[in-house]
């Protein structure tokens, strides 16, 4: 088995939850606020690191209290920090969060996460190996992911590409990433429309996640695997926690079928709880 490096942002997400959502100009009164850890990345490692073991996470954070909790909060996870840079002079990132029926709506302020540059990065692969998998989001430059997926290919390490949120993609890096797992909206941005014939041209390389529906991937024929059903409380970070969970399972060979139904299984545990980390399942929940 090999290790699990997650590259990718750590953030404090601030949550407001409200029935109400305010037009432009107008103020309105929410129900509740909180914060706790996220970022796409952080969550991705939280998530394979509540299910396995060597998990790693290259990432930037501030030199503020924000900082330190998520540093704290990913060692309290099982998530090895040996790799996380502490930025000087820079805010850690944040995240603002509306809940608002059902579903969220976030802003991002990357602030130390753009620093996870591939001058930074690149060095800190060379103390892995052939067959680890990294895992990468969207919430760190652009020019970092570019060099991640250059390198793992020329090291034979494989790569899971969660393109969140959405920015356009090198035909290139579609190419040479092991899996790429959009949902259905950035699937829909990404192949402008032609998202049957995109499942078809990358079989069982494009898992495309349809939240409680499940995910598809193309493999003969299109495969539904179905997802399940579980009370929402909060969607925040199901999508994390399929792609944490699909690394551990790839991680441990299993196959791809199995691997997505496992990763639906721990995505289908996440949403029963509020925070993008606060449901997210260990391995005694799976069982
Ligand atoms: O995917 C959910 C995450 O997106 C949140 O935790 C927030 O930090 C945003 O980055």
């Amino acid at each position: 088995m090999g290790k699990i490096i997650i590259i990718g942002s750590a953030s404090i997400d601030l949550v407001v939850k409200t029935d109400i959502l305010p037009n432009a100009g107008e103020t309105v009164m929410g129900n509740t606020f909180f914060t706790n850890p996220g970022g796409k990345g952080a969550n991705q490692a939280v998530a394979a690191a509540r299910l396995s073991d060597q998990v790693y996470m290259i990432g930037a954070v501030g030199d503020d209290d924000n900082g330190k909790a998520i540093i704290d909060n990913l060692k309290e996870n099982n998530v090895d920090t040996s790799y996380m840079d502490i930025i000087e002079n820079e805010k850690s990132g944040t995240a603002h969060i509306t809940l608002y029926d059902d579903d969220n709506r976030i802003i991002v302020v990357p602030a130390a996460n753009n620093f996870v540059t591939a001058e930074k990065v690149l060095p800190k692969l060379e103390h892995f190996a052939k067959g680890d998998i990294i895992v990468l989001q969207h919430e760190i430059p652009e020019e970092t992911i570019k060099a991640v997926v250059n390198y793992a290919t020329n090291n034979d390490m494989k790569v899971i590409l969660n393109p969140a949120p959405y920015r356009s993609l090198d035909q290139d890096i579609i190419d040479k990433v092991t899996w790429i797992t959009p949902n259905e909206t950035e699937s829909e941005l990404l192949f402008e429309g032609r998202v049957d014939e995109a499942l078809e041209t990358y079989p069982r390389k494009l898992i495309i996640t349809q939240g409680a529906k499940g995910a598809v991937f193309y493999s003969e024929t299109q495969q539904l695997i179905a997802g399940y059903e579980k009370e929402v409380v909060d969607t925040t970070g199901a999508g994390d926690t399929f792609n944490g969970a699909l690394a551990v399972a790839l991680n441990e060979n299993k196959s791809l079928e199995e691997a997505v139904q496992f990763a639906n299984l721990a995505g289908s545990f996440s949403v029963t709880g509020l925070g993008a980390q606060g449901a997210m399942p260990y391995s005694k929940d799976l069982e």
